[in-house]
């Protein structure tokens, strides 16, 4: 059958959620949802179905304690570690199910029943959780616990292969964890090693009130701490601290630093609020001399904005940093910062990412300062003078001989950065405002990683989007030739059973794995499940996913460097008609095309049976001459399963029916589509007494339901393709008598044929206006169509 009247692109537009509907050449449906994945639940890849697909596995349970845990992956090693409540595991991160192996780590008993006395909770709090963990050399592993609210940091050695190899603590290196590893299971910090020195920003007390960013161990003789100030009001206030990353400035090695990222309470007159910094520290600074001994004397903050502009000039500010990622380029000066802010009101929820480059923060750094003065203290631009050298710049030979280290600074350098270390300007995003923001949702984004992904048009940075209710959004953010971006839910996982905060988030790019951690386990996906996309071109095509392209048999994972001509893909504009138009669909045959005719006040059935368990129906009316619609169910149009049941047809029930399948991923298939045309009560009495001068039989009150129920079995049981079957059937069970004892079948079914000659000729020589003259003309199929 060939129905070519369908344009290329045509858009829903009254669907409700944003439905974009793509007509083929062939006569097939396709229908995407776009970047409406978080609004329904049709493209919800469900936990299970995770399972199924051989995607992920979990592992371990809430009993092990993974409420607080720190996730360690070595993709060059080929080994992932996770501290948990008392334990460290050790697995293989290309299979999770294979059995692991475990040091036991407890607190000491004394350091239990001492929590325990302060009123803290046994299972959640009085225990030893691991959350420091860090390669430290080709053969240890430096790990801290919280030692039930005691921290205590040891090396691991862990070597060799993965059964035969070492795996232990060595007792003998269990040291203090103050300063290393915060007090508290949940509150957040970070740490990172590098060069053997750990950089922690946490709180460095009982209470969780001292925040501070330090940096410990090193290589003797220099393992000595260094720290912030203690001075809320000027350097860090009851900080948040979120991540850490050592990033080189210049080719001077002297210039390495330290780049953390907190947010922190702010007074600025008496409001109270919280905004988010990115900071920094020389990696090479030891203190000052005389002021600022064993602190930071290079340590400049910044505020961090992420905001949409509002049409009357009122920003939507999200100011509460929740994640921080750095994708890497070929340049490693100048990663590309990915951050995640939620907002701080409590009446409108909403998250937002917003995405950073380096060059625009050190030039905040190099900018003016600011300058805390009036009576209400307020931060303003700083114009006076500025020491020598430059506040926040690293010693260095190579700058001025006589500074080589940080306790060379003159004091009025350290006493500018005492009293200066905020910048006036803030950093903004990259593109003025969020890459992505999910507001006025149920949930909030707690976690965020990226991934690079080369595609045949190009290059795409896809975001995978941890939740509080244990779901990952799979994202991809694509820049138009306008400079336009434009961004796609490609996939949202429910990664977990039941709805739990995302803990941990963890990529390996070299085995295309996620790791997802909450208090009940840790599941791996792989970053593509291409073949869920459906089996056909257009619909790999669709689907958008850098990660997949169809290779002429099915929707599989896109490797750049394998036969290019053979591979279907258009991320940048999704269009099947630009990649598909030479391909042969196999869901192509799958659409069935019928025509249906209904009595007026009768009741018509329309039968549509999905082929998968998981597919939802749904039902798209176009009435002549208006758009496409979502049929509305209620008393009289009665979704089935078998299909839809439209009890005293309307003449505005008359259209083009189409049922679409909704498959658990966000696909959607064309089934049939049906035309149901109306038979008026006044057509069909005049049809019945052609061969007959006798009046039908008149409907008895009481048998109504009961003729209904008649009528949905006669329909449900014998599709009728034309009218004359139709009404063949209904005549000879009428007269059931009479079309059999007298012959009138044959002579009715004659009539019909010479009608319908007459018709077409008809219909060529005078056009549409004779079409009410007979019934059959109105009801006949288009030109062209074929039964
Ligand atoms: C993972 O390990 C389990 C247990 O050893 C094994 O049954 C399974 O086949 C492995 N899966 C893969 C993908 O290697
Ligand atoms: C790694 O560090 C540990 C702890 O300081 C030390 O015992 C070990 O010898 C080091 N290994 C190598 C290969 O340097
Ligand atoms: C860029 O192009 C897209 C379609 O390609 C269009 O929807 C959008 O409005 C354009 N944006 C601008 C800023 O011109
Ligand atoms: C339509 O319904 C009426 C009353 O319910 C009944 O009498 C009549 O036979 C039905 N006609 C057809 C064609 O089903
Ligand atoms: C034919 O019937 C339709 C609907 O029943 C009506 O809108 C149209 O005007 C009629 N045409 C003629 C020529 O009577």
């Amino acid at each position: 059958m060939k129905n070519p009247q369908l344009s290329p692109h045509v858009m829903f537009s009254n669907i409700s959620t944003k439905v974009k509907v793509f007509f083929h050449t062939s006569p097939l449906l396709y229908l995407i949802t776009i970047n409406t994945c978080v609004l329904t639940s049709v493209c919800l890849a469900v936990w299970t179905d995770l399972l199924q697909t051989g995607s992920a596995s979990i592992l371990l349970g809430s009993s092990d304690g993974l409420h607080s845990h720190s996730l360690l992956l070595d993709e060059e090693r080929g080994r992932l570690l996770l501290g948990a409540r008392d334990h460290i595991f050790l697995f293989d991160p290309d299979n999770l199910s294979q059995t692991f192996r475990k040091i036991h780590w407890p607190a000491s008993k004394d350091r239990v029943e001492t929590c325990k006395l302060t009123g803290k909770n046994a299972m959640l709090e009085c225990a030893n959780f691991v959350r420091v963990l860090h390669n430290y050399n080709r053969t240890h592993v430096y790990a801290c616990g919280t030692g039930a609210f005691n921290p205590i940091c040891a090396f691991i050695e862990v070597s060799g292969h993965r059964e035969g190899g070492a795996f232990h603590l060595m007792a003998n290196t269990v040291e203090s964890g103050r300063l290393k590893c915060p007090f508290d299971p949940i509150q957040p910090f970070t740490s990172v090693l590098t060069d053997h020195f750990l950089y922690t920003g946490a709180s460095s007390d009982f209470l969780g009130k001292d925040a501070a960013f330090t940096r410990s161990l090193g290589p003797p003789p220099d393992q000595n701490y260094i720290r912030t100030d203690v001075s809320e009001d000027y350097w860090i206030n009851e900080a948040r601290f979120i991540s850490a990353h050592p990033i080189a400035d210049t080719y001077n090695p002297d210039d390495d630093k330290m780049y953390f990222f907190f947010r922190e309470v702010s007074w600025e007159g008496n409001d109270k609020s919280i905004l988010s910094r990115v900071a920094r520290v020389c990696k090479n600074d030891v203190g000052g001399l005389r002021s600022l001994t064993n602190k930071w004397t290079t340590f400049l903050k910044a505020r961090l904005v992420c905001s949409i502009p509002g049409p009357d000039g009122v920003d939507t500010h999200f100011d509460e940093l929740q994640d921080v990622f750095l994708l890497q380029t070929k340049d490693d000066k100048n990663p590309v910062v990915y951050a995640i802010f939620t907002t701080s009101s409590s009446i409108f929820r909403g998250s937002a990412v917003c995405v950073y480059s380096m060059a625009d923060i050190r030039a905040v750094f190099n900018g003016p300062y600011a300058h805390k003065e009036g009576p209400d203290h307020r931060w303003v631009e700083y114009d006076g003078r500025i020491p020598y050298p430059r506040p926040g710049t690293c010693p260095s030979k190579t700058y001025d001989p006589r500074i080589k280290t940080t306790k060379d600074f003159p004091d009025d350098v350290i006493s500018f950065i005492r009293f200066h270390p905020l910048m006036h300007r803030p950093v903004l995003p990259l593109t003025g405002r969020p890459v992505f923001t999910r507001v006025r949702v149920d949930y909030t984004l707690t976690h965020i990683v990226v991934d690079r992904v080369l595609a045949d048009d190009g290059q795409y940075e896809v975001m995978f989007l941890g939740t509080d209710v244990g779901t990952v959004l799979k994202v991809v953010s694509i820049t138009q030739e306008n400079w336009s971006t434009e961004e796609v839910v490609l996939e949202e996982l429910q990664v977990f059973e039941t709805p739990t905060p995302v803990l941990s988030l963890e990529i390996s790019s070299k085995q295309q794995q996620l790791f997802v951690g909450s208090s009940v386990g840790l599941v791996q996906v792989s970053l593509s499940r291409c073949h869920l996309y459906g089996q056909a071109c257009a619909e790999c095509c669709l689907a958008r996913d850098p990660y997949c392209a169809w290779d002429g048999h099915m929707c599989s994972r896109y490797v750049p460097a394998s036969k290019r001509r053979a591979r279907r893909q258009d991320i940048k504009h999704g269009d099947p008609a630009m990649q598909c138009w030479d391909t042969e669909d196999s869901t192509a045959q799958q659409l069935q095309e019928r025509i249906l005719f209904g009595v007026q006040s009768n009741t018509s059935f329309l039968e549509c049976l999905p082929k998968s368990q998981q597919a939802q129906i749904r039902w798209y009316l176009q009435r002549p001459g208006s758009e496409h619609q979502e049929v509305v169910m209620d008393d009289r149009v009665v979704r089935t399963e078998r299909g839809l049941l439209i009890r005293s047809l309307h003449p505005s029930d008359a259209g083009v029916y189409t049922c679409v399948a909704q498959e658990h991923t966000h696909f959607a298939h064309a089934l049939l589509r049906l035309t149901l045309q109306l038979v008026t009560q006044g057509q069909l009495e005049r049809k019945a007494k052609l061969p007959s001068e006798e009046p039908p039989a008149e409907p008895q009150q009481g048998a109504e339901s009961r003729q209904r129920y008649k009528d949905y079995l006669r329909v449900m049981s014998a599709p009728f393709s034309s009218l004359q079957e139709y009404c063949d059937s209904l005549w000879l069970e009428k007269k059931p008598s009479r079309a059999r004892g007298r012959g009138l079948g044959m002579g009715k079914w004659k009539h019909i044929q010479e009608m319908k000659k007459s018709r077409n000729r008809r219909h060529q020589s005078h056009g549409r206006h004779l079409d009410n003259e007979t019934l059959t003309s109105s009801l006949a199929p288009p030109a062209g169509q074929t039964f």
